[in-house]
């Protein structure tokens, strides 16, 4: 019996030495407790999930790593872990922490990960952190820490990553993060923060990548990150409520990689964006954004990858990636694009991978490009269906032949329907409304174009309605001339013109009923309607003020008269009176109350 122990203890001892290949030391070698289990050969102590209430002690000296998570320990005491200074990883996860003591990790001065996550941690003590020189990793997610206190991890010198996500903290003071000089990468929560944590972050000079979760404000303030010049990625995500990102929110970041994911964002932010001209990565998925316009984006002159997945994306309008001379990945799968137009890209040469499936997409002339480019396209496997085309009906037209491509993939002309001439002649102050639909494939967009050929606005006197019409309210002579409807769509376009032509004011405006009720000032002149003119309206009131002003004036003369005749003027009054409580209750001493029931008015 005891030589079967010690043989085995020398077979345990040479596998050791084989495999951690170090001479054994004299050092006192002590037995793995009970309910863990060691590996002597790795070095480590698995107590998981053992119902521990305390960290065991006696664990051997020498191990490297200790695993204590799904337990019940509650409190780590001062230098709980003293006599392992060989430790190299120690893991808390799923306990019942509330409480760490002051240098409770005293000793561990190897400790390069440490990881306390899914516990009931509220408030991390200055100090808590004390002697773990080489902490690398730190993982305080999942708890319910409220507060980030100044100097919590100024003992952390060498700490690279840390996260704590899902807490409750509501406020972090402005030196919490002070010490941390090697952090590389932090992982924040912000659902309870009301403001970006500014002051605490300019401590973090080396830090690398930032990632902050459920910020619980509307808008990102401008300057919010300061002193992070080695910031290279900045990911915010899953803010409900952020809807704007200010112009000026991102200054002073040199960022590669952006990321603002499942937000409230109804537009692409292209002022922060101006300046981040080493971007290479951008994200805006799981936005409300509707367009990507035109000629903004161009600053980013590296962009490589855009991703805007599951937005509410109905157009990318044409120019909108113009500048981006080396976009390799577009992703705007899941949104409600119809269509996606070869003239929205600086180069398609570039483009590598396009994600574009789960769009509404109606299947014409203008994806003739991107079928053409299947070969050199990834799609990531994902097929491209037409909502729209009989034909293709739940149809991957990525398998199409290229002779059935050009067939069907095809555009039609747009044509203005109603071609008779307009011609119209109306007097000054009339509404006139001239009419231009127009079909083809897909629906052409009708523009109006005014007699010197500019664009005319939707909104103002003369503006187009959302079904075409051109509508001028209140014609004015300088109106007249010929007006120009334009239909145009992926085929090409065609114009109608039309005329008017705006007599000035007649003698007498015969059909009043016209302007629907509407007074439109036109000049003192053409309203002969009015019972009076302007003249006789200033007239009668600056009659009426100079009287108004003469009455009161007499009454302030006399009032001053008065006054003066009285004499004497008293400017307080002291008034007395007798508290109610004393009445009712008759213990109370009433001879002092008599004293301070009195007080003094200044009167003005
Ligand atoms: C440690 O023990 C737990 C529970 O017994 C087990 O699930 C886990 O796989 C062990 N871990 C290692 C590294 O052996
Ligand atoms: C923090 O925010 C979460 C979610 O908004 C909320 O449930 C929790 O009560 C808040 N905690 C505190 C301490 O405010
Ligand atoms: C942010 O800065 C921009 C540019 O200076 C300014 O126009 C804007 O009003 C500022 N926004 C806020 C919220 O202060
Ligand atoms: C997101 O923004 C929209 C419109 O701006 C607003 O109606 C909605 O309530 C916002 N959602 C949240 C969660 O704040
Ligand atoms: C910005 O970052 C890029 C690469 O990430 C670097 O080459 C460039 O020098 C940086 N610019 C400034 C002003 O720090
Ligand atoms: C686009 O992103 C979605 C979601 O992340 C992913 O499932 C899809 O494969 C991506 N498409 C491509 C072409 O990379
Ligand atoms: C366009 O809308 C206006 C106002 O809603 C209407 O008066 C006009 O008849 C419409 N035009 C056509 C061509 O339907
Ligand atoms: C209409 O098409 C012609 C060429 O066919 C083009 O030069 C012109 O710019 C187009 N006009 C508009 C308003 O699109």
């Amino acid at each position: 019996m005891f030589e079967r122990i010690a043989i085995h203890g020398w077979l345990c001892w040479a596998l050791y030495l084989l495999a951690a290949g170090v001479t054994l030391t004299s050092e006192s070698h002590r037995l793995c407790p009970q309910p863990c289990r060691c590996n002597t050969m790795l070095l480590e102590a698995n107590c998981s999930d053992r119902q521990l209430n305390t960290v065991p002690d006696s664990l051997p000296q020498n191990i490297k790593l200790l695993n204590l998570t799904r337990n019940k320990i509650k409190t780590l005491v001062q230098q709980q872990f003293k006599a392992l200074p060989q430790l190299l990883h120690l893991d808390l996860s799923d306990n019942e922490l509330v409480f760490i003591e002051v240098e409770a990790f005293l000793g561990l001065q190897n400790l390069i990960n440490l990881r306390l996550t899914h516990n009931h941690i509220k408030i991390i003590p200055v100090g808590a952190f004390a002697g773990m020189p080489k902490l690398k990793s730190l993982d305080i997610s999942d708890n319910e820490i409220l507060l980030f206190l100044d100097f919590t991890f100024c003992d952390l010198p060498a700490l690279q990553y840390l996260t704590a996500v899902d807490n409750d903290i509501v406020f972090i003071s402005h030196q919490a993060l002070t010490g941390l000089t090697s952090l590389e990468e932090l992982h924040l929560d912000g659902c309870n923060l009301t403001a970006v944590p500014t002051q605490a972050l300019t401590q973090l000079s080396r830090l690398r990548s930032f990632h902050f979760y459920r910020l619980g404000i509307a808008t990102l303030p401008n300057y919010s990150f300061r002193n992070l010049d080695y910031l290279k990625e900045l990911v915010i995500s899953h803010c409900p409520w952020l809807k704007m990102i200010s112009g000026n929110s991102l200054f002073g970041l040199n960022l590669t990689s952006l990321t603002i994911t499942h937000s409230n964002l109804s537009a692409v932010p292209y002022i922060p964006l101006q300046h981040l001209v080493y971007l290479v990565f951008l994200d805006f998925s799981f936005n409300p954004i509707t367009y990507i316009h035109g000629n903004k984006l161009g600053g980013l002159l590296r962009l490589q990858e855009l991703r805007l997945v599951g937005g509410s994306l109905l157009c990318i309008e044409t120019g909108a990636f113009r500048g981006l001379s080396y976009l390799r990945l577009l992703n705007v799968s899941g949104n409600l694009l119809t269509t996606m137009e070869i003239g929205a890209f600086q180069s398609v040469d570039t483009l590598r991978t396009l994600g574009l499936d789960n769009n509404p997409l109606e299947c014409d002339c203008r994806l003739l490009w991107l079928a053409r480019r299947r070969p050199n396209l990834d799609f990531g496997g994902n097929s491209l269906t037409c909502a729209t085309s009989v034909h293709f009906h739940g149809l991957n037209f990525l398998d199409l032949e290229e002779d059935e491509l050009s067939g069907l993939l095809t555009c039609r002309h747009p044509r203005i329907l109603n071609r008779k001439s307009q011609e119209t002649r109306v007097d000054q102050g009339h509404t006139v409304m001239f009419y231009c639909t127009a079909e083809g494939d897909p629906a052409p967009s009708v523009t109006w174009l005014n007699p010197q050929l500019k664009p005319v606005s939707p909104t103002g006197r003369i503006w187009v309605l959302s079904n075409g019409s051109l509508e001028i309210r209140y014609a004015q002579p300088q109106d007249s001339g010929t007006y120009l409807c334009v239909a145009s769509n992926a085929a090409g376009n065609t114009s109608l013109p039309v005329s008017l032509h705006v007599q000035a004011f007649p003698k007498s405006s015969r059909n009043p009923s016209r302007l629907k009720g509407w007074f439109v000032p036109q000049g003192i002149n053409g309203n002969q309607q009015l019972p009076f003119d302007f003249k006789t309206l200033l007239v009668a009131a600056t009659i009426g003020f100079i009287s108004f002003f003469s009455s009161v004036s007499v009454c302030f003369i006399f009032m001053f008269f008065w006054s003066k005749s009285k004499g004497q003027i008293k400017h307080t009054a002291t008034i007395a009176y007798v508290p109610r409580s004393t009445m009712t209750s008759g213990k109370g001493g009433s001879g002092n109350h008599t004293e301070t029931s009195r007080f003094t008015m200044k009167l003005i």
